[in-house]
């Protein structure tokens, strides 16, 4: 019996026929694995993976299944599991899941804990939570460990500042790094899971509306895209004057938060900072305001703020707490401020986690590769692989591109040719 604490077993045939259908969405992950799945290359490695428990990833752990990792997986946050999809894992893949839709903090720990006792050789984390369990509590496990990889922007963030302190015991490739995954994944994955997310809780018509987006990073620049898309009005509020300055030339309307706030219908943060949307911004933000966070941990708009304001809270649909304020006015917070993406819709579309997930078996393989030395810390994922996704995505795709000529090649490396 494969070890599990999911929600129910008899999920388990709809979440295989919901995987087979993402399958289907995903050639470069499958050409890979079919390509190794003989060779089996990572026999008997075992995997830990602290990840969304979606159909896309279960494709991606079925594909190091395939190619002989032993593979053991946890949630990386409370609200993202599909629950049938855990199920089919564990019983028609034969793959411990340790996942619950809705579980409590402690019980996501519990799980973390469950994936370490599996002592994995290699970690898989989107969010950095696994990495950060283990160098706070089971330090013994580091010398075992070959490398782990990094899915999203927060969680680099985090190993970074954990690199910096001298406290990274063990190698880690940034797959979020990788070209083929920050400028599709975050960019056109965000930008359209993030607007199903809000339209799928709120059935709210975008078109007309004020629609703000907090961060104009590779995530908010997908927001801000497709919320214009759907005829909203769209304001972007930033820091970084580089990025305000480019979101006011691709011709969004930039000011201050606070400014902001008191005209928008929506506002979705994606920054991966704290408490974006503060206490000042809730004090005049408009009436019947809904709050989305697309930013990985539940910190981006300050809740408790929010509680302390309000006299009562109210849930009118799935995914949505309208609080009744003080003041009489109504804020409506999706998904309880976890990322509304994967908390109120399924996440990012299939062929998009394609290619991410092509750089995490990539990236899995080239750490275990006898040939590879990396030191701890974090590295990039290498260029010939991010090369190589791009390469068999356009092939998938059914796209071909021009050649450089060999005068252009020479004409490239030559410095003595001008006009
Ligand atoms: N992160 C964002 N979308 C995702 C998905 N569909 N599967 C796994 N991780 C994700």
């Amino acid at each position: 019996m494969t070890q599990s604490d999911i929600k129910d077993p008899a999920l388990a045939p709809q979440g295989a026929r919901r995987i087979e259908w993402a399958r289907r969405e995903m050639p470069v992950l499958n050409a890979l694995m079919e390509e190794t799945a003989h060779e089996r290359p990572l026999a008997g490695i075992r995997v830990g993976g602290c990840l969304h428990i979606t159909t896309e990833t279960a494709n991606l752990a079925h594909a190091l299944q395939a190619a002989g990792a032993e593979v053991v997986l946890c949630a990386s946050n409370p609200l993202s599991t599909q629950d049938d999809v855990a199920a089919a894992l564990v019983v028609e893949y034969g793959i411990p899941v340790f996942a619950i839709h809705g579980e409590s903090t402690e019980t996501y720990y519990r799980h973390i804990g469950q994936v370490i006792a599996h002592r994995p050789q290699i970690t898989l984390d989107d969010g950095a939570d696994l990495v950060s369990e283990i160098h706070k509590h089971h330090r013994d496990l580091i010398p075992h460990i070959l490398g782990g990889t990094e899915e999203t922007t927060t969680g680099v963030i985090r190993l970074r500042a954990m690199a910096a302190d001298g406290a990274l015991g063990y190698p880690i490739i940034a797959v979020n790094d990788a070209m083929t995954k920050h400028l599709f994944d975050n960019r056109y994955g965000t930008g359209q899971s993030a607007l199903d997310g809000v339209i799928r809780a709120t059935n709210i018509l975008l078109a007309g509306k004020v629609f703000t987006v907090v961060g104009y990073g590779w995530c908010g620049r997908g927001i801000a895209m497709r919320a214009r898309g759907h005829g909203a009005r769209v304001i972007v509020t930033e820091v970084e004057p580089l990025r305000a300055l480019e979101a006011a030339m691709d011709g969004y309307q930039v000011m201050p938060l606070r400014k902001a706030a008191a005209l928008s219908d929506f506002i979705v943060t994606a920054t991966g900072d704290k408490h974006v949307v503060d206490e000042e911004h809730l004090a005049v933000a408009k009436d019947g305001c809904v709050l989305a966070n697309a930013g990985h941990f539940n910190v981006e708009i300050n809740i408790p703020a929010l509680e302390a304001m309000s006299v009562d809270r109210q849930r009118p649909r799935p995914s949505v707490d309208e609080y009744r304020l003080r003041d009489g006015r109504t804020l409506r917070l999706l998904a309880e401020g976890r990322l509304v993406n994967l908390a109120a819709a399924e996440g990012h579309p299939s062929a998009v986690m394609d290619m991410s997930f092509a750089n995490q078996f990539l990236s899995v393989r080239h750490l275990t590769e006898g040939t590879t030395t990396l030191s701890p810390g974090v590295h990039r994922v290498p260029e010939e692989l991010d090369r190589e996704v791009a390469r068999r995505k356009l092939a998938a795709m059914n796209l071909e591109i021009d050649q450089l000529s060999e005068e252009q090649r020479r004409y490239l490396s030559s410095w003595k040719e001008g006009t």
